[in-house]
């Protein structure tokens, strides 16, 4: 018999990925988080800026892990360079909404990698009258930082690999795996879809 139907091929599974970080260590790792920034921000009502796209998926999950009165923003930014690789110039695409003058402030973010996103956010956030800023990565490629960045609650340190999964992506690929895996050959995981080489929202 004869079928169009596309085949389910698995994403979860897929031959083009390593599994580096299971879902059930993110997730521990998540829930001691939590709980260290529940301790430290008791009584201070911070405010956690999730910087769009790829920090959403940490955020939604550490913001249920920490039990305190907290509010959330988020903010949305390009660094222009290919699609592995940032230049450092950097542009606010979506900025907050509220004013954070004496605000607590903590910035989630999912991965450090160059430090050069993160090094003019920080500067950005801080000219603007906050109380404190500090910043939770749930991931730190240190072996590529050229900008130093204090990371003050970090969820692991990883090699210099392109990792995917849990809200990295590869052009825009990849967001929905649950876990963090290192993307073996970037050439066959385009999809069909262009990849730009000017601009990308981190
Ligand atoms: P940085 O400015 O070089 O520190 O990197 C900033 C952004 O680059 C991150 O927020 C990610 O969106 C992206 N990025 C860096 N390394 C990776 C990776 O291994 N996988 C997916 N995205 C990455
Ligand atoms: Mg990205």
């Amino acid at each position: 018999m004869a079928t169009t139907s596309p085949q389910l091929e698995s994403e979860f599974n897929s031959s083009n990925i390593d599994v580096l970080i299971s879902e059930t260590d993110i997730q521990e790792r998540i829930k001691a988080l939590g709980a260290q920034l529940a301790h430290d921000y008791a009584g201070r009502n911070p405010l956690l800026i999730g910087v769009l796209k790829g920090a959403c998926f940490f955020l939604s999950d550490l913001l249920r892990a920490i039990d305190i009165p907290l509010a959330i923003e988020f903010m949305a930014i390009s660094s222009y360079g290919s699609a592995t690789r940032t230049s450092g110039e950097v542009r606010i695409l979506k900025d907050l909404d509220v004013a954070i003058e004496n605000r607590h402030i903590i910035v989630v973010e999912d991965i450090v990698d160059t430090g050069l996103t993160l090094s003019y956010l920080l500067a950005n956030l801080k000219s603007r009258g906050a109380a404190t800023v500090k910043l939770v990565a749930l991931l730190d490629k240190y072996e590529r930082r050229e900008r130093e960045v204090q990371i003050d609650y970090l969820g692991f340190q990883i090699p210099d690999h392109f990792v995917v999964g849990y809200g990295l992506d590869f052009a825009e690929r990849y967001r929905n795996l649950p876990f963090i895996g290192i993307l073996k050959n970037p050439e066959t995981a385009q999809l069909g879809l262009p990849i730009s080489s000017q601009s990308e929202t981190v």
